[in-house]
């Protein structure tokens, strides 16, 4: 069975350090996928290749059935892998509803290159279900500089849907976060439309089985186990992953 996202035998290496080492991972549509693993497993190495931002030095990767293995961050992005990532990174001095028109411009291009005011309203128009979605209506006015840091995640993610992604790349996305703000935080990502496949880095578990449908495990830049969040919870081998490494 194809995937919407498969990469295979992904190699990266930093000078004598193999971050990911002959790494395969397949996504299909609206699929939940959870990347868990140690400190330095090489989990955001991998987000990196899928979203670009990271060349394997061997491996492929395809998209929809398309090598996008030369394709930028950007380029990706216009064929629907967006991204968050592990530090939130929002336009402090715009409001909530300006960051999620810039965000959204892109993807309002194609049909109003002619008219630039055009553009803007068409953003617009998507702004405001999107901050919806996310829980920010009533802080839409409000600079993204001034929000609470869960509001901020929140914010993120309502950024990189408006991309209107097929699939979402989560680095660690409760971090840092209060327990109400992640309770908040899974239940606006439990909510997400299934035509959005997510692919979630965390190292929280108890989020991870609440949110995933399958589970990746990476150690050392090798994949030490993948199933189902029961198989992974009762794997002898990530619980010994477990005890030696995670912070
Ligand atoms: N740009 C880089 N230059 C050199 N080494 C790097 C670079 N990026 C990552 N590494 C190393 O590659 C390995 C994998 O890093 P990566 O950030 O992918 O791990 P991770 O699983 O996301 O860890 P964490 O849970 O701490 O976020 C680590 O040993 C890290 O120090
Ligand atoms: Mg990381």
């Amino acid at each position: 069975m194809t995937g919407l996202l498969e990469a295979r035998e992904v190699s990266v290496r930093y000078g004598s350090l193999a971050a990911l080492d002959g790494v395969d991972l397949c996504i299909h549509d609206g699929q939940r996928h959870a990347l868990i693993g140690p400190n330095g497993a090489g989990k955001t190495t991998l987000l990196n290749v899928i979203g670009g931002s990271a060349r394997p030095q061997r491996g492929t990767v395809r998209f929809d059935g398309r090598d996008v293995g030369r394709l930028g961050p950007a380029a990706r992005a216009r064929r629907g892998i967006n991204r968050i990532h592990q530090r939130p990174a929002v336009f402090p001095t715009l409001t909530a509803t300006e960051n999620v028109v810039v965000a959204a411009l892109p993807r309002v291009i194609p049909r109003r290159r002619w008219w630039p005011g055009g553009r803007r309203r068409a953003a617009q128009h998507l702004a405001g279900p999107l901050l919806d979605q996310m829980g920010l209506t009533a802080v839409a006015a409000v600079p993204a500089g001034h929000l609470a840091h869960g509001q901020r995640r929140q914010l993120e993610i309502a950024m990189a849907l408006a991309g209107r992604p097929r699939l979402l790349l989560l680095d660690e996305p409760a971090a840092g976060l209060s327990a109400i703000e992640v309770g908040r935080l899974v239940e606006l990502l439990q909510a997400l439309p299934r035509a959005v496949a997510v692919l979630l880095v965390e190292h929280r578990l108890d989020l991870v089985y609440a949110l995933s449908d399958t589970v990746t495990v990476l150690r050392d830049g090798q994949t030490l186990a993948a199933g189902t969040p029961d198989e992974i919870r009762t794997s002898p081998l990530v619980r010994q992953a477990y005890a030696d490494g995670v912070a």
